[in-house]
């Protein structure tokens, strides 16, 4: 039963959007409510979403696609844009280590824990990377459902 996907959404994240970065995450949010309505999952489920959308407006150069996968007892989201890539993967997902620009910085991206987050939060976390573009795979899991 858990298998059982219900449905689909995709929404493209432009690069360097400064001024809408979190509107996806609010959407996510919204579509997802009526399916799951535990707050602790759904604020676990929005933090990661809002981070994945970030790093794809903050540091990409054409922006990336975020893809969120509902099933009945989870949520599975892909995130894949097209570079210019993580050149250290270890690295990126050192807490603190950022290369937000000067702007992002302004404001009060790149604390350097977005990746953390989601890793923590997230019960699979796949990354991979190289200068054709980043993928993002997690899935976080509703435990009270079956
Ligand atoms: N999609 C991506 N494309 C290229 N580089 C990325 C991407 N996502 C993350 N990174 C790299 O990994 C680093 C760490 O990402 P992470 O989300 O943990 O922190 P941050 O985005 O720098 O800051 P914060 O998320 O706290 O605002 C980034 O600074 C960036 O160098
Ligand atoms: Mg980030």
């Amino acid at each position: 039963m858990g298998n059982v996907v219900i449905k689909t959404l995709k929404y493209s994240i432009g690069a360097s959007s400064y001024d809408t970065v979190g509107s996806k995450a609010m959407q996510v949010k919204k579509a997802l409510r009526d399916y799951f309505p535990s707050k602790d999952y759904m604020r676990r489920l929005g933090v990661c979403v809002f981070e994945a959308e970030a790093n794809m407006a903050i540091h990409t150069t054409s922006g990336g696609e975020l893809s969120i996968v509902i099933y009945t007892n989870r949520v599975k989201v892909v995130a894949v844009d097209s570079g210019p890539g993580i050149r250290d993967i270890d690295k990126a997902l050192t807490p603190g280590f950022t290369t937000a620009p000067e702007m992002a910085l302004q404001l009060g991206f790149g604390g350097g824990v977005g990746l953390n987050n989601i890793k923590r939060f997230a019960d699979c976390f796949w990354l991979e990377s190289t200068k054709c573009g980043t993928t993002l795979i997690f899935e976080v899991w509703n435990d009270d459902i079956t």
